[in-house]
This record gives structure tokens, sequence and C-alpha cells, in this order.
């Protein structure tokens, strides 16, 4: 039996088999409200058969956007135009989950196909915050360095998205943690220069975080999973690490986190990364392994067997495909054919499995 797909079930919600699509922007919307292009784009993607499907990182306010076309979950109007969409996903045997994200420093740019650099004012650049007035690269806008009451609208942000999700019809939600947006700018000493109780030591540049994580679980269904992606490390001398990670992970654990999803990098611009086929994959199992959660794999898996055997080796509990779903959206039914494993097809395409 392919360990693939097995089932997993997390409280009260089981995934029918390990494969999540991984968040992935779209850069498509229009005042936060998915549409056409998002039902088709994940619809499709729970038609391949995957175990969950991840709507991309997902604002939970505008000036948390990573662009202006980034979805969000911030009115009523948003958790009704996402209403079809997680039922469509649900209707196809998938987990309909949402990354719940705020840019920070990172916010106020062009969509990557218009360069991805960071908007004029003419262009409609907003004012961006984060943990410390330092800007993420050179000529990118400098964020405000948030204040209590700024820290206490991020938290009630968070809480509220939380809510709206759960209004619109997602079962899974994952904090985004990672590649050096908000909360990750807080995690990491390169970007964290504050002399308060959010910056400094690693109890404090946790904290924000860690009320996010508290305040999402204020309002998320006890038997619903939370999932937090982070990164691992930020490759870089000085930097986030995989230690700190690791204790990060046992203390959102018992704050009802349910599982990390390690991916790595994106605070630091210009460092080198060792790219290769799953570079990721031993912080998904030092995590694992030392914080005994379970893990989500990412980052250039692209291969059946390759999937299985990170799953052989107790490394991860899911693996998450991200470019892979993009060139196939019938990834899973690619790997189970390969791993001698049954999926089923939708009924109206049963005639050509
Ligand atoms: C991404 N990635 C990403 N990550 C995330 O946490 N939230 C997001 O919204 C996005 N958006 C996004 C858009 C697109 C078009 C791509 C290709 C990637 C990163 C993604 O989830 C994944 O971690 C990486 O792509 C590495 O996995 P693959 O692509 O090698 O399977």
């Amino acid at each position: 039996m392919a360990r693939l797909f097995e089932p997993f079930t997390q409280r009260d919600l089981t995934l029918r088999n390990r494969i999540a699509v991984a968040p992935m922007c779209q850069y498509s919307a229009v005042d936060g409200l998915p549409d056409h292009w998002h039902l088709v784009h994940l619809g499709s993607r729970a038609t391949g058969g995957a175990g969950a499907v991840l709507a991309e990182a997902t604002a939970v306010s505008p000036e948390g956007r990573i662009s202006a076309q980034d979805t969000g979950i911030w009115n009523d109007a948003q958790v009704a135009a996402w209403q079809p969409i997680t039922a469509f996903i649900e209707a196809q045997g998938a987990v309909p989950g949402v990354q719940l994200a705020h840019a920070g420093r990172k916010a106020s740019v062009h969509q990557p196909w218009r360069g991805g650099g960071p908007l004029t004012a003419v262009e409609g650049a907003w004012a961006t915050v984060g943990p410390s007035a330092l800007p993420f690269d050179d000529g990118w806008h400098v964020p405000q360095a948030l204040d209590e009451a700024g820290l206490r609208k991020v938290i009630a942000d968070f809480r509220a998205a939380a809510q709206r999700a759960l209004d619109a019809g997602f079962k899974l939600v994952e904090v985004h943690g990672a590649h050096g947006y908000l909360l990750h700018q807080f995690l990491s000493p390169l970007s964290n220069h504050r002399t308060d109780n959010y910056g400094g030591s690693f109890d404090n540049r946790t904290r924000l975080l860690r009320e996010v994580v508290a305040a999402i679980r204020e309002v998320w269904p006890e038997g619903l999973p939370v999932w937090l992606r982070i990164s691992a490390t930020d490759w870089a001398e000085g930097g986030w690490n995989a230690e700190e990670s690791v204790e990060l992970a046992r203390q959102v654990k018992l704050l009802g986190v349910d599982l990390i999803d390690v991916s790595s990098g994106g605070l630091v611009p210009h460092v080198k990364i060792p790219l290769g086929p799953g570079y990721q994959v031993p912080f998904a199992a030092q995590i694992r392994r030392e914080a005994d959660i379970p893990t989500s794999a990412v980052g250039l898996i692209t291969e059946a067997a390759q999937a299985e055997a990170i799953l052989a080796e107790g490394a991860a509990d899911v693996i998450s495909i991200a470019r892979e779903s993009l060139r196939d959206p019938y990834f899973p039914r690619r790997a189970a054919h390969e791993l001698g494993a049954s999926i089923q097809a939708p009924v109206q395409y049963q005639r050509a499995w």
C-alpha cells in the first residue's frame, strides 16, 4: 500500500491522501474577491485528486496584501465569493484550505509578471508595516514599525479572518509564517530590531506569531486543524534558523497547531539557496523528529517515488506540491498509477480511467 495514498486524519478532518496542493498566489483578484479563475484553478486541482487544496496567501487586511490583486478574507463579500469555490473543492472529495497572510514590509508590489517590484505612489502604493522601519531591499518601501495598537489590529485581523474562513466553507487554515512576510519578519533578528516585548529574545520575536495562533484557535473549531507554514531558515548568517524552528514548533503545538508546513527563505534577498530535489525535506524531518509534530514537506518534490520515499523515511506526513501541480493538475492520479495505488476519478471521467 502506497503511503502517499493513505488517508490522513487530524482532529475530525480526514484528507483522502497525503498530497496537498500548496498555496499559490494567482495575483488575479479585484478588491480581494476570488472569481472564476480561482474556481477553475483550485477546482481543477481538486478534481485532480489531491487530499487538500490550499487557496493562495489570502490577506487578512487590505494593507496586508502582497499585490493589489491578492485574494482577501477581510469582508463579507469575499466570504460570499469563496463559498462556491470551497463547496466545489469539497464536492470533489478534497479538503478546502486557505492560507491566511499579511505581507508586512513586502506588501504593495507589482504582480510578478510585471516585475514584482514595489509600487510607486502613482501606481497606488500603500503604506506598509513591519516590526521595524527596515526595507526588504534597496528601493523597497520602508515600513512603519507597528505600535501597540497596530499589533492588536494584526491579531484581531487574523482572528476575524479565521472566523470568515469558516463561514466561507474552509475546513483547514494555514497561518503564513514564512517567506519573509509579516510574521516571519517578527521571527527573524535580521528584520526585527525592536526593543519592546516583540523583539530581541526568542520569546519576544515569536510572541506575535504565538498570539496570532492563539487568537485563531479562539474562533477556529476544535474539530478542525490549524497548520503553520514557516521558513525553517533564512539561509543567512545571524538569521532565523532550524533550531529556533524546532523550538517554535514545540510551542505552537501546545497552542493548537496541528502541522508545520516546512519551507525556507524569503526574508533576505540575494541569498544563496542550495536548490535541488527535496532540498527542504531535511528541515521537515528535523522538526517532525525533534518537536514531535506532523510536518508537510515542500519544495522541488515532483515525482511519485520521491514523495513516497519522503513519507517512508518518516521525514513528513504530508507532501505539498506547488509547481508540479501547475504543470499537471492530475499529478495525484499519475502518482497513484506509478505507485500502484487506486484513486477515484470524478464519475464523469471514469470512461477515461
Ligand atoms: C508560490 N508559493 C507560495 N507559498 C506560500 O506560502 N504562499 C503563496 O501564496 C505562494 N504563492 C506561490 C505562487 C506561485 C505561482 C508559486 C510557483 C509558488 C511557494 C509554493 O507554495 C512552494 O512552497 C514553492 O513553489 C516550492 O514548491 P514546488 O513549487 O517546488 O513544489
